[in-house]
């Protein structure tokens, strides 16, 4: 798949942002914990929540969409064992290990590869479920997981994890006793679903916070839940505005989700109007130049990085961006300066000279958010831009081309397949 994209054009309108995906992944894994069926509302429309749906739909769990509502049905008999091709599809499909051990005592779930991005291994996940009783062992390029019975433990993250904060407290709410993980992932998707799983009838304190304790419950209940906005959807789309110097008010989102976000944009010179449950940037000119240092939340999103380097990429000045979460996150600067941008890679530091303008080129998505950083630079870029891999956007962004349309940008979808740079 492809995107034509025609640069120049001030963004102007507003956009509305879906419920966020990386709350709806792990909701949907931990709605197995329950033999009951549950209903999650304001799920976005992705390839993502399609590909957990499979997953569920391949361990004999049933799924229905119906709009942005997904009715899980996990009641019948669970298979323990999850295939291969979706696991690579997907790593966040290796958030059902946690759930398949509450309700079975046993899971094989392939090693998810890396991707794009990095390693990405799982060995916190695993030191959790060790930690809590289970027999771990890789065999044959999956990792299965055994126990009579999870037993609640005191579990420290060398790294706040988001996957593994998830993971652990899935398994905490079906293990006996107290599960405690110190250094816990503080995302709001971490609140999130410790919510959902609290309106199943489990007992999660502190999420949110680096401390999250965990009281093992013997029944969950089905529920009906509506998940958080996606706040690395309005990131993305309040740099749209900022790059291509417009005005874009972004509904359905929580400001305080964005807060780190918003800081760069107002440092860059954009001007920001907050309501309650959206933000309006304005931005009057080229952006100044900032330092970005990716962290885990509270601190600036690894996952924000790609879409704020193309702003950055037009910046009266040198900026700094320095990604502290994944070790190979840094591809779409390449393609960057096919447009004409001048960026330098140091180890896990890019150091962008600002330039007045870039020039359209045909540029390779390699992620999600790699993707929306190029479009966003195409959208702001002179000519005309061909983005190929735009299948990987449509992993986390519902409805990106025509959001962007809306808001009066010239973007032409094709389908044709893949055809090398030479002919272009
Ligand atoms: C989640 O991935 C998100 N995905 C990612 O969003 C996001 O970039 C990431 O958190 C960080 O915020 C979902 O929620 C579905 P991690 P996750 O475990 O859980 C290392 C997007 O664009 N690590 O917090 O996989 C790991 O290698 C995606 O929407 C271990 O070493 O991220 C990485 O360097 C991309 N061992 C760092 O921790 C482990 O056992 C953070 O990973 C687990 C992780």
């Amino acid at each position: 798949m492809s995107m034509i994209i025609r640069g120049g054009k001030p963004l102007r309108g507003i956009v509305r942002c879906d419920g966020a995906k990386n709350a709806a992944l792990p909701i949907m894994a931990g709605a197995i914990l329950s033999e009951d069926i549950s209903i999650i509302d304001s799920v976005p429309r992705l390839r993502d929540v399609e590909t957990m749906s499979d997953m569920l739909r391949s361990i004999g769990v049933s799924v229905r969409m119906a709009g942005t509502s997904v009715r899980i049905n996990p009641g019948k008999p669970l298979r323990h064992e999850a295939p291969y091709d979706l696991v690579r599809m997907m790593r966040a499909s290796f958030l059902i290990m946690g759930p398949l051990l509450v309700r079975l005592g046993t899971a094989a779930v392939p090693l998810p590869g890396g991707c794009a991005i990095g390693q990405r291994p799982v060995d916190l996940h695993l030191k959790g479920f060790q930690a809590m009783g289970a027999d771990i062992t890789v065999e044959g390029g999956f990792i299965r997981a055994r126990t009579k019975k999870l037993k609640g433990a005191e579990i420290y993250l060398d790294i706040p994890s988001v996957g593994a904060t998830e993971n652990i407290m899935m398994a905490g709410v079906g293990a006996e006793g107290v599960t405690v993980i110190e250094n816990a992932a503080q995302e709001p998707e971490i609140v999130d679903l410790a919510n959902f799983l609290n309106s199943m009838g489990a007992e999660v304190s502190g999420a949110g916070t680096s401390r999250i304790k965990i009281q093992g419950v013997k029944r969950l209940t089905g529920t009906r839940y509506s998940i958080i906005p996606d706040r690395i959807e309005a990131s993305t789309y309040l740099v749209a505005g900022a790059v291509t110097r417009g005005k874009v008010m972004v509904e359905n989102v929580i400001p305080t989700h964005v807060k780190s976000v918003l800081a760069k944009l107002k440092e860059s010179g954009a001007h920001l109007l907050e309501g309650s449950r959206s933000v309006e940037i304005d931005m009057p000119s080229r952006p100044m130049p900032v330092n970005i240092k990716t962290l885990p939340y509270p601190g600036f999103p690894t996952d924000v990085q790609a879409p704020f380097m193309a702003l950055l990429a037009f910046g009266q000045g040198t900026s700094l961006i320095s990604e502290t979460v994944f070790e190979n996150r840094f591809n779409h600067a390449e393609e960057l300066s096919r447009m004409g941008a001048k960026i330098k890679i140091e180890d896990s530091n890019a150091i962008i000279e600002g330039v007045p303008k870039l020039t359209g080129a045909s540029l390779q998505a390699t992620d999600l958010r790699a993707g929306a950083c190029l479009s966003l630079a195409a959208l702001a870029a002179e000519g005309k831009s061909e983005i190929f891999g735009t299948e990987h956007i449509y992993r986390g962004y519902s409805g990106f081309a025509t959001k962007l349309r809306l808001l009066g940008a010239d973007i032409e979808e094709t389908d044709l397949p893949r055809r090398s740079y030479a002919k272009l």
